[in-house]
């Protein structure tokens, strides 16, 4: 029906709604008839698949209410893809995650959806030749027929328009209930209440009328009701994303070490990236030193240099463990000379290498440089015609954390070992379940010789040698009394992937049904290789051939992440989660509900689904990256949560301002927020931060916890927030009430007296190991807090730490703080943690 049939509609009961896509970057969106003609309302949904930038478009949306009042949305995705967009809503407002159902053409242009009698659906699209085809869906429109011709007449195209703001759209006209429309309406003005307080910046804080203007008042009562809580609520999720891996925690001075650089891993690279030469460097591939690494140099009489990392930071007398495989090609023998080099050329340390066979061979030798410099480069001079092939070469500091061969940056190691995490997250979020299949994450690659690991481009635009590897990354959480929480993908790829080459992007159909057992067995051998015994298991013999006879003692696996949970994700999902149930009852599974928080729809329907399969979980993986404003004022987000359901991890989460960096302010909202955390540490059992690292001028995200360049490592207000909350942790929350009394401004009524709970914070634990008592207090106010507590009492000379600054400085210093008598007074902008 077209809509000016509905001229005269002044008069229906019933409202009526156009739904239509302003344009292809814009969603889905819906317009309401009122008496000045049709007024939108606002934005349903919008496309969710593939890359930002390059896709996530909705072209042509077809919606149609199925017989119990549902709706079922079709919509094209691009003009080269064999799939459109499917989805699923109760009320117009809450929408399934999309599917995108695969076609034999490779086009599906112009999807139009009717319901049948039956409760099934067709759906008929067209391709570029303007063929008509057709499919049908399930009454859940979850399954979707393979595609055949379609004769249907060209009217099944017909769509209804409506002029909107001026303009002629397409879409599709529907009569709601007053009560429907009612729930969209409400749903928009939540939304739109939600986003104003959640613009509330403690920067503008001079400009609010509502913060107090005089000093705040308050009392904290201790009612003594206690509740067992998480003792692992602060951990560290590590990803490589910002060179937090390679040319970061892990020590490796050399960059492409194994010459397998590659365009796909950065636009422009190549096997000899990093690498420098008067002459051509000649790379080949025959008889190599693995398979998996198969590139290396080819040297006669030539000088190779490599650039490191920005440069290779040396010390003045530190000891540097140089190696490389050498296959002699041309003679039996050849000598090699190795230098370290300054910024001007001088040699700052140097030695040699004979080497002597025709098959690959590892040299070592041992650079000591004379002098300091921040910026050296190593260079390996051939001497002599004589041709040999080098490859994997490497320059490590002795001095690794823990004296570790292979092992990690000891003062970014430190400064994270310092934060005392309980568990750490690896390898990644995106990087973990990649860009497209064939970039998913295989643990299996990164065990073993470092030789024979398998290198694989990053997501974030770079390379991975894999030499930070699973035994790695395990020894790691052992020298630091971290779980291990190893998150592998849930045999989807990100959901953000490019189309691969058969135009299919996003989640790209999953790991196909055939291949899943064995990417099952994958995950299985993960385990039996942390955990297994040497003496039955060849996973565990290679656990114990790398030097870690025993278990490492893995209790929790992550699967998935951030993913779309859709048909094709859920399906795998329960495929692996049953396996490894089955087969390892006792490991506890993590899974994932999406990259936002409630209400979105991966939100929505991964804990349907969770609550759906109670026997699959023991916990979900949240995430959700927010302005401060929002933290401020979704204090309450875990109160309501059922406490009979799985554990919440809230795997990633920072809030940030419009610096995108760390600061008091931001360091304040997630310390509010932490105190709600550990109210709820019955619900809640794990939180880290994200991104922790971000290595200058290579930043993919901000903001980040640790900034650090090659001789540099700077923790931010959000680092110092996060160990002072782990280091002062619990395993029993003691309630307390928290009452501010603010002082009215002369003249001003009671109504007008601001409501300032939001912006103060308290929290007390104690932990039954030690017996001690810890106090957390946060007053995010531009006033101070004189706090009176009530039901506890402080020791004289209780230790304190603490740091107060402006919202926008950038650097704090923790200091002790010497507690007197028994009002406490908290600076402006403050955190405060009493040890009792
Ligand atoms: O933390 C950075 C990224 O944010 C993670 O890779 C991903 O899970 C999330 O989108």
């Amino acid at each position: 029906m077209a809509a000016s049939l509905f001229a005269g509609a002044q008069e229906a009961v019933s409202p009526q709604v156009f739904i239509y896509a302003p344009n292809e970057r814009a969603g889905l969106h819906i317009a309401q008839l009122a008496d000045n003609g049709w007024q939108e309302i606002g934005q349903l949904c919008s496309s969710d698949y593939g890359t930002w930038g390059q896709e996530k478009r909705m072209y042509h949306p077809s919606l149609c209410r199925a017989q119990d009042g549902t709706w079922r949305l079709v919509f094209q995705i691009n003009d080269k893809s064999p799939m459109f967009a499917a989805a699923y809503s109760k009320d117009l407002v809450t929408w399934r995650p999309q599917d995108y159902p695969i076609m034999t053409s490779r086009q599906c242009l112009n999807p139009v959806v009717f319901p049948n009698p039956d409760g099934s659906f067709d759906i008929y699209f067209k391709t570029k030749g303007g063929d008509k085809r057709w499919t049908s869906a399930t009454t859940d429109f979850r399954r979707f027929a393979p595609d055949r011709a379609s004769q249907i007449s060209e009217d099944a195209w017909l769509r209804d328009t409506a002029t909107i703001a001026g303009k002629l759209m397409e879409g599709c006209l529907f009569e709601l209930t007053p009560a429907e429309l009612q729930t969209v309406t409400n749903h928009f003005q939540r939304q739109a209440a939600d986003r104003k307080i959640s613009q509330e910046r403690m920067y503008e804080d001079a400009r609010n009328p509502n913060m107090p203007h005089l000093p705040v008042s308050a009392t904290l009562t201790v009612t003594g009701q206690e509740k067992s809580i998480s003792d692992k609520l602060i951990g560290i999720f590590f990803e490589d994303i910002s060179y937090a891996a390679d040319g970061g925690l892990y020590a490796e001075l050399i960059q492409n070490r194994d010459f397998e650089y590659i365009p796909k891993d950065h636009r422009g690279w190549n096997a000899t990236t990093a690498w420098d030469s008067r002459k051509p460097i000649v790379v080949v591939a025959v008889d190599p030193l693995s398979e998996n690494n198969p590139h290396y140099a080819v040297l006669g009489n030539d000088t190779i240099i490599n650039e490191g990392w920005d440069g290779i930071a040396v010390k003045a007398g530190d000891r540097y463990d140089f190696s490389m495989f050498v296959r002699n090609i041309t003679s039996d023998k050849k000598q090699f000379i190795v230098q370290l080099i300054d910024e001007d050329n001088r040699v700052i340390a140097k030695t040699d290498l004979k080497t002597q066979n025709k098959d690959w061979q590892q040299y070592s030798a041992v650079l000591t440089p004379r002098e300091t410099c921040p910026r050296a480069r190593l260079v390996i001079i051939g001497l002599k015609d004589a041709k040999a092939g080098i490859d994997m070469v490497s320059l490590f500091p002795q001095e690794t954390f823990m004296n570790r061969k292979n092992g990690l940056r000891k003062d970014l190691a430190e400064t994270i070992a310092a934060l005392h995490p309980k568990f750490i997250r690896f390898p990644g979020g995106c990087m973990s379940h990649g860009q497209g299949l064939e970039n998913i994450y295989h643990w299996n690659h990164t065990v073993g010789p470092l030789q024979d690991r398998k290198p694989d481009f990053n997501i974030w635009g770079y390379h991975q040698t894999r030499g930070l590897g699973f035994f790695e990354y395990f020894q790691f959480c052992e020298d630091i009394g971290a779980e291990p929480l190893p998150v592998l993908a849930a045999g989807v790829p990100c959901q953000n992937s490019s189309n691969n080459r058969d135009g299919i992007g996003g989640q790209q159909g999953g790991i196909p049904m055939d291949q899943m057992p064995a990417y099952i067995q994958e995950l299985l051998d993960m385990i039996e290789w942390a955990n297994g015994d040497p003496a039955t298991s060849k996973w565990a013999r290679m656990r114990a051939d790398a030097g870690h006879p025993a278990p490492f003692n893995l209790k929790y696996i992550g699967i998935g992440n951030e993913d779309i949970i859709g048909t094709v994700y859920e399906e795998r999902y329960e495929m692996i989660c049953r396996a490894i149930r089955a087969k390892y009852p006792d490991i506890r599974i993590c899974g994932t509900v999406g990259p936002f928080h409630t209400p979105s729809a991966d939100y929505t329907e991964g804990w349907d689904f969770t609550k759906r399969h109670p026997d699959l979980q023991y916990m979900v993986d949240e995430h959700y990256y927010e302005s401060t404003g929002w933290f401020m004022h979704h204090r309450d987000y875990y109160d309501h949560y059922d406490r009979n359901a799985a554990k919440v991890y809230l795997g990633e989460y920072a809030a940030s301002t419009q610096t995108k960096r760390p600061n008091m302010e931001t360091a304040l909202a997630e310390a509010l927020y932490l105190t709600d955390i550990e109210r709820n540490g019955d619900v809640v059992e794990m939180t880290s931060y994200a991104p922790m690292l971000a290595k200058d001028d290579h930043h993919n995200w901000d903001p980040d916890m640790i900034y650090f360049s090659n001789t540099e490592v700077r923790p931010t207000p959000a680092y110092e927030m996060q160990r002072l909350f782990s280091v002062y942790s619990g395993d029993c929350y003691v309630k307390t009430v928290l009452k501010a009394q603010v002082e009215r401004e002369p003249g001003a009524s009671a109504d007008q007296t601001p409501d300032v709970s939001h912006r103060l914070g308290a929290s007390l634990v104690h932990d039954s190991k030690t017996g001690k008592k810890y106090l957390k207090l946060v007053n995010a106010l531009p006033q101070p807090l004189i706090l009176t507590v009530d039901g506890l009492t402080i020791p004289e000379g209780a230790r304190c730490e603490g740091f107060e600054g402006r919202p926008e400085e950038q650097t704090v210093e923790v200091k002790s703080i010497v507690l007197e008598g028994k009002t406490l007074r908290l600076p402006p902008y403050s955190f405060r943690v009493i040890e009792f």
